[in-house]
């Protein structure tokens, strides 16, 4: 029986990927090349300094561990800057129905996530009091596809990994939840994320019925 649900937020509870986008593209701009919609693809699921990384990487930028921290953070500074007015409006379809559903049913809800600002979003939008759980990049040693952040969210539960099903954007999380042995549904096109369980565009298509199977 499935005792918990597991959730990525970043692309699957709210769409935070836009501002993420925005800020490590100002910062491009900023050391003088372009960083695509499709380059950003690469920092899905990633955490912030692997993101820079891969960053500078597409643009051919080699710095010190002392200056990549102060990007790290002046990027930060400016995501933060760009979600400030972020409100409920923000949630994805769907998701405080099934969180809703989740809860009635008496199955444990956690978020699995690599930011460092996954509270605050959750504060900011309403949904904090839903999570029995909180596992984010504060918790974590290891990113995705490492299954460190979702084994944390199942022992946080206190369930096993084989009850869990996991919900990711992300390919890195996705592999991240089957290296954890759990179950997992990923939110976006079938065709990159084809090593899910199964797959939903959103939220919105989640029934328990559908869960169960
Ligand atoms: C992930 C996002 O959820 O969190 C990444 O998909 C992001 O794009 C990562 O870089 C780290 O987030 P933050 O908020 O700690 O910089
Ligand atoms: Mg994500």
């Amino acid at each position: 029986p499935i005792k918990a649900c597991i959730f990525d937020l970043d692309g699957v509870i709210v769409d935070t990927a836009k501002f993420h986008y925005l800020a490590w593209q100002r910062l491009a701009r900023e050391l003088g090349f372009d960083f695509s919609e499709e380059d950003n693809e690469r920092l899905k699921g990633v955490s912030r300094m692997d993101s820079l990384n891969i960053l500078l990487e597409i643009g051919g930028v080699e710095l010190e561990d002392t200056k990549k921290e102060e990007l790290a953070n002046k990027k930060n500074d400016w995501y933060v800057e760009l979600i400030t007015h972020m409100d409920k409006s923000e949630i994805l379809p769907g998701t405080t129905e099934f969180l809703t559903l989740l809860k009635e049913a008496d199955i444990k809800i956690s978020l699995g996530s690599a930011s460092k600002n996954a509270k605050m979003i959750l504060e900011k939008i309403g949904l904090l009091h839903m999570f029995d759980a909180i596992i984010d990049g504060t918790d974590i040693s290891k990113a995705k596809p490492d299954p460190e952040v979702f084994l944390l969210g199942a022992k946080a539960l206190n369930v096993e990994p084989s009850e869990c099903v996991v919900f990711e954007d992300a390919v890195s999380g996705v592999e991240a939840a089957i290296s954890a042995g759990m179950y997992v549904i990923g939110v976006g096109s079938k065709e990159t994320l084809h090593r899910a369980n199964d797959v939903v565009q959103s939220l919105a298509e989640m029934t328990l019925d559908r869960l169960a199977k």
